[in-house]
């Protein structure tokens, strides 16, 4: 898909340049990266192709976004984010929350993905139920990651490696457990636990377990566990389609 940036102010990219310093800080001061990756996705991932609606348009902003029972625990990235949104008014909440995704990646030392500004902030949440359940296989993935949201294998297994970051809170998605040993470092270990199977202390997903058992998703899980700098190049790719979704469509 050619992309058809809209022109944006000087003004207003030397407000998101600062805008990014200060989300550095305070990433590092709570270490939050992984909530926030977390919050800009889940902003992205209700995007549908055919409707052309949900998608990465700031509607998270909403009460009854945060509300969606996928979205447990999204309010408060939303509140820690408040104080620095306030001194940034010109930039969208869309825009806003993609940078803090993408900062995350960054100072965990993960690979630069690019970011272009402009989105504009939508006035309607999404419908609820777009984002995949974790009790999902490779056919659930794939409704929700292609034929809904219009990417392809290779983005479904780079952006599961997000799970290298962060862990799951039982009083959020039921679930506890980080994935990895280090959930504070974006790295390959999520592929190279994935391949090791159960280890005491850690967490497997179900649909993290059917990037295993299916023919085309399984040798890029082996890909990315023997070969970090072609996560990092993949991931980087499929991060900035799932920020775009729906953004600068020519
Ligand atoms: C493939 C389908 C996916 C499913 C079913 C899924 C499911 C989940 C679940 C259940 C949690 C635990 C939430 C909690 O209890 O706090 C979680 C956490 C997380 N997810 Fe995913 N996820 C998926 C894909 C992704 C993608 C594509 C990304 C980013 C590109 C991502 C990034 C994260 C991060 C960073 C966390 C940790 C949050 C924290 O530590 O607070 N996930 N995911």
């Amino acid at each position: 898909m050619v992309k058809n940036y809209p022109k944006v102010s000087e003004e207003y990219l030397k407000a998101v340049d600062k805008a990014k310093r200060k989300l550095r800080g305070l990433i590092a001061e709570k270490n939050c990266a992984p909530l926030m990756l977390r919050l800009a996705w889940h902003s992205a991932g209700t995007y549908d192709q055919c409707t052309k609606t949900g998608g990465p348009f700031g509607t998270m902003r909403f009460q009854a976004e945060q509300a969606h029972g996928a979205n447990n625990g999204v309010d408060i990235a939303i509140r820690l984010l408040a104080p620095i949104k306030e001194q940034f008014p010109t930039i969208s909440y869309a825009d806003f929350y993609q940078l803090a995704g993408v900062v995350a990646v960054e100072i965990t030392g993960g690979p630069d993905v690019p970011f272009h500004a402009g989105r504009p902030d939508n006035p309607e949440p999404p419908v609820e139920g777009r984002l995949p359940a974790a009790t999902g296989g490779s056919d659930h993935l794939r409704d929700v990651f292609t034929k809904q949201m219009g990417l392809n294998d290779q983005d479904i297994v780079a952006l599961s490696g997000a799970h290298t970051l962060g862990r799951c809170h039982k009083e959020r998605s039921g679930f506890e457990g980080p994935w990895t040993a280090n959930p504070l470092i974006f790295d390959n270990s999520y592929f190279k636990e994935l391949l090791k199977g159960d280890t005491e202390g850690l967490l497997q997903l179900p649909s993290d377990k059917a990037l295993l058992s299916d023919p085309s998703f399984r040798p890029l899980v082996e890909k990315y566990a023997a070969d970090e700098d072609a996560f990092f190049a993949d991931y980087a790719e499929a991060h900035l389609k799932l920020s775009e979704l729906g953004f600068a469509e020519a």
